[in-house]
């Protein structure tokens, strides 16, 4: 259907839409919308509860709205934060949790989003990476005080850049949106600091706990790469959205199609493969998320690679080692659960570039490098 509403108008309503909201912003990133909800809400100097798995750039946000971040661990089954965990947390008497569907699989949010009302914590839902996904019954999305979603680089939606902060709340959304408007545009030198940091965290997160004394760089490397946490885009780099939303089912139903492939394939069925997390109803895959043991990841990852599988990664690392660097006042407490996940993950690719040829070749690779480990 041609209209001659403007890009981001028609992204905006496809969002609103599919996640029964009655407002959507897009800010330059899903970041972006976790720091302008803080900072909306004036919550400074408070503790803001993440899970101790999710993505790094979380904590930034978190650090960047001058509060005080604190890693909770997640239920080992599910990967996510559930309400056994928040409660260890309430000791720190937290102003806002951040729950993730990590990989796009549901978190319980009927039970947090209870627990944070017992509480009078607020919530940002973290739905970066479950565009689609149905958590309970209502969309991912539609769950937080306030919601983000992500359209960056390598996610469900890939337009490169690129957020949402949802919310049905009309006086926060007007002062999230004059808030976001203050913020640097999206920019070559934004692009190249970007490059740099991702070739750098690429390296180092990899490292940082073989070699702890990496760690002395992140408040180094904060000070320079800090400024991406929260930027505006041009109205040129909204232009693909919304034909990358209509795609969505599509692109969804591709994904569907290669975790099956992939379930049906990994065969091997020994220690090696640790069980797999809890895929609730609703769930919607990032990426195929598969657990080896923790001794033999790397290994596994290196062999991938080089048998040209680059895409196979392991998202997320622990944010312990990061979290002590840039905030070394807040003790944390312990997370086993997330830091067990953390040495185990392997994130195997599910986009529409990976057939159910290379799938099926991928499983086999697996396989046979778990099968050549027993011999
Ligand atoms: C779990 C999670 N939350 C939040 C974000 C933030 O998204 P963005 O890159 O759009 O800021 C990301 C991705 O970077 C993510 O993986």
């Amino acid at each position: 259907m041609k209209t001659n509403l403007s890009p981001t108008r028609r992204a905006v309503a496809h969002l609103q839409a599919m996640t029964h909201r009655t407002h959507a912003l897009l800010p330059g990133r899903a970041a972006a919308g976790i720091w302008a909800a803080l900072k909306v809400w004036a919550i400074t100097n408070e503790v803001v509860l993440i899970p101790a798995n999710t993505c790094y750039i979380v904590l930034w946000a978190v650090l960047k709205s001058g509060n005080r971040p604190l890693l909770v661990d997640v239920d080992p089954q599910t990967g996510n934060l559930a309400t056994g965990g928040l409660n260890a947390a309430l000791a720190y008497n937290p102003a806002v949790v951040i729950p993730c569907h990590l990989y796009g699989l549901p978190a319980p949010m009927r039970s947090i989003v209870q627990w944070a009302k017992t509480h009078n914590i607020n919530v940002i839902e973290d739905a970066a990476l479950a565009l689609g996904a149905n958590v309970d019954g209502q969309p991912a999305g539609s769950w937080g005080d306030a919601s983000i979603l992500s359209f960056g680089l390598g996610k469900i939606a890939d337009n490169q850049v690129g957020g949402a902060l949802l919310s049905d709340d009309a006086v926060f959304i007007r002062e999230a949106g004059r808030v976001l408007a203050g913020l640097p545009l999206w920019d070559d030198r934004l692009m190249a600091l970007t490059n740099q940091w991702n070739s750098l965290y690429w390296s180092l997160h990899q490292y940082e706990t073989a070699n702890p004394r990496l760690l002395d760089l992140y408040p180094q490397l904060f000070a320079i790469y800090g400024e991406l946490t929260a930027y505006r885009l041009a109205a040129d780099d909204w232009a693909e959205l919304p034909k990358l939303l209509r795609h969505l089912p599509d692109n969804l139903a591709h994904r569907a199609d290669i975790t099956a492939v992939y379930d049906q394939h990994l065969t091997h069925a020994d220690s090696t493969l640790l069980p797999a997390l809890a895929r609730p109803a609703g769930s919607v895959l990032w990426r195929y998320p598969l657990l080896v043991a923790a001794h033999l990841r790397n290994a596994l990852l290196g062999s991938l690679w080089e048998q040209g599988v680059h895409d196979a990664t392991r998202w997320y690392p622990p944010l312990r080692p990061m979290t002590a660097a840039l905030a070394p006042h807040s003790a944390q407490p312990t997370t086993p659960a997330a830091d067990a996940l953390g040495a185990s993950i392997i994130n195997l690719p599910l986009d529409e570039r990976t057939t159910v040829e290379e799938a099926a070749r991928i499983a086999a690779l697996v396989n046979a490098f778990l099968s050549d480990q027993e011999h």
